[in-house]
């Protein structure tokens, strides 16, 4: 299973958009709203309400970060970033193991994220556990850290037990829908990019990157 992590806010920009998110008491709500019937038996966390003017303002500002991001850009080859989203685990609250939604009202799942929002030190547990066939892979980052997995993996948040998890997850539609090509493109342009950086242009390159957009052409859907 390949996942990306990466840093997209700096130390400072996170410390703003906490401060605002947790100004808004009014608009944290059960997180069990707005998961699927099954997946609701698994859920136990408070969920930023999506239609506040905080939500709104502050998705707009994560998806503009990512979409401008060139590692998360050549990664996923994004159609849209979508069902953006806040949560807060605090003490014995968790969110077992489940598979998100195939297709959602904003879009289909094939990439997700999670975005983390306060430091590892600050809580207890709450580690992202994603699964593999043989073992299960933990995740906790650093606050401004995001990793990035295919949505077809079963996934969970361990329970908290101390302090309290703030994150900011959602998904990413892709022109790829399959994780293996996607990983092969992510492969050749970052070799060719990498490439192009050490030795400039050359015509050589230009026919990798003209095979490159034919097969993203090929593949997309
Ligand atoms: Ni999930």
């Amino acid at each position: 299973m390949d996942y990306l992590t990466h840093q997209l806010l700096e130390q400072s920009a996170v410390k703003k958009l906490v401060e605002q998110l947790l100004q808004d008491k009014a608009s944290w709500e059960d997180g069990k709203k707005t998961a699927g019937s099954y997946a609701s038996l698994q859920k136990n966390n408070l969920q930023l309400n999506r239609k506040s003017k905080t939500s709104i303002e502050i998705s707009e500002s994560i998806r503009n970060k990512m979409k401008s991001n060139p590692l998360i850009k050549s990664y996923s080859l994004p159609r849209q970033f979508h069902g953006i989203n806040f949560t807060r685990t605090g003490e014995e609250q968790g969110y077992g193991y489940h598979v998100d939604n195939p297709y959602m009202s904003s879009g289909r799942s094939d990439l997700s994220f999670t975005l983390f929002l306060n430091e590892p030190e600050d809580y207890q547990g709450g580690e992202l556990s994603i699964q593999t066939i043989q073992t299960h892979k933990e995740i906790k980052l650093p606050a401004g850290y995001l990793v990035i997995y295919p949505s077809t993996s079963l996934h969970s948040v361990k329970k908290v037990t101390k302090g309290e998890r703030l994150v900011c997850i959602g998904w990413i539609q892709s022109y790829i829908r399959s994780n293996e090509d996607r990983n092969l493109l992510f492969g050749i342009d970052a070799g060719a990019k990498g490439l192009l950086a050490e030795h400039g242009r050359s015509p050589q390159l230009d026919l990798i990157f003209q095979a490159y957009s034919n097969l993203v052409r090929r593949l997309g859907d």
